[in-house]
């Protein structure tokens, strides 16, 4: 039997939004449940699925947040990571920057440590075991208070060898960037790259906000910044690169269908768009099957499909690892799309 992994458009290419956390799929949460004596409110796999109709951002972070109870050990983090990994590198993706959520994890008794160093059992022997190279960019929870992420950066401290970035995510609408100014300050201070979610659900004037006042290198999603020409021609001007996750849109109703997604316009006006999977257990599609859908239900040809893919790599937190990406970027070049 073809598995859907194997058929979907394996050009080069670098994810940069993926939360590890929401590559959990129903099989392995099931198995980590067994593993570690954590009761599941679900029947079976089929059931869980069952749950993924999504009305918002809100209503997929309750279930997000509520299967993470069954990762308690490095062991489990190394397992969720091999296996996002493995799929990753199925449908071609080279280099993944991952985002993890320590307080989601502190907050039920799941270390740093624990996260940190279970993750990285993975991600240190990647470009052996999975030919991907990685990097690791932790993320505040914006619905949390702006002290929390302090302590949080505070506790990342001893691990800062092993994470390349910091980021923000979570329910964005009501919790604008500038609550963060401060953690932000101090990331930077430490040598860590800058990246927030902003115009997912929230207004335009988030995004702004994040370049302006947290100093951001990249927008993760951006996409409410077509409400908004002199933004627009701001990230142009500004080659801003925004990582867009089109089946995430979908099935969280911040667009209606998958043809009205305003990636091509965005292509059009100038803007660094990515294409990415966000959390592909929970939305349907690794890389590789959101790169098949922007194909083929909204028709990106050769040309476009070869840029989305340069600029993932032009994007990437690589300049400690020039050569690397020169030679991502030529098999960029050099891909036949057939
Ligand atoms: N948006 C905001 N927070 C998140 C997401 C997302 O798509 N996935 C996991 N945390
Ligand atoms: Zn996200």
């Amino acid at each position: 039997m073809i598995s859907p992994y194997d058929i979907s458009m394996p050009v080069p290419k670098a994810e940069l939004h993926l939360h590890i956390e929401g590559t959990l799929e129903p099989e392995l949460a099931f198995a980590l449940a067994a593993r570690n004596g954590v009761e599941l409110p679900y029947a079976d796999t089929d059931a869980l699925r069952e749950a993924y109709r999504f009305q918002d951002l809100q209503s997929f972070l309750n279930l997000y947040y509520e299967l993470m109870a069954v990762l308690r050990t490095e062991r489990d983090f190394e397992d969720l990571a091999d296996a996002y990994l493995a799929r990753a590198a199925a449908q071609g993706v080279r280099h993944v920057e991952i985002f993890f959520d320590p307080q989601a994890h502190i907050a039920r008794g799941v270390g740093m440590d624990t996260v940190v160093e279970g993750l990285w059992r993975a991600l240190g022997r990647s470009r052996e075991t999975h030919g991907v190279s990685t990097r690791l960019i932790m993320c505040f929870l914006r619905d949390e208070s702006a002290g929390s992420a302090l302590a949080t950066l505070d506790a990342a401290k001893p691990y800062l060898d092993r994470i390349t970035g910091v980021g923000l995510d979570s329910a964005e609408v009501g919790h604008p960037p500038a609550k963060f100014r401060e953690v932000y300050e101090a990331a930077a201070a430490l040598g860590l790259r800058r990246v927030a979610h902003a115009g997912e659900e929230g207004p335009p004037e988030y995004i702004t906000e994040a370049l302006d006042v947290l100093g951001v290198e990249r927008i993760d999603h951006g996409l409410r910044c077509v409400e908004d020409p002199a933004l627009v021609e701001r990230l142009v001007r500004e080659r801003v690169p925004l990582t867009l996750c089109p089946l995430s849109n979908v099935r969280l109703r911040t667009v209606d269908v998958l043809a009205g997604h305003p990636l091509p316009a965005m292509l059009d006006a100038g803007l660094m768009c990515t294409v990415n999977s966000d959390d592909p257990a929970y939305f349907g599609g690794y890389a590789g099957d959101n790169f098949d859908a922007v194909r083929d239900v909204l028709g990106l040809g050769a040309e476009r499909l070869r840029e989305l893919a340069r600029n993932s790599f032009l994007a990437s937190f690589l300049e400690d690892e020039e050569e690397l990406r020169a030679r991502y970027l030529s098999e960029v070049e050099a891909y036949d799309f057939g």
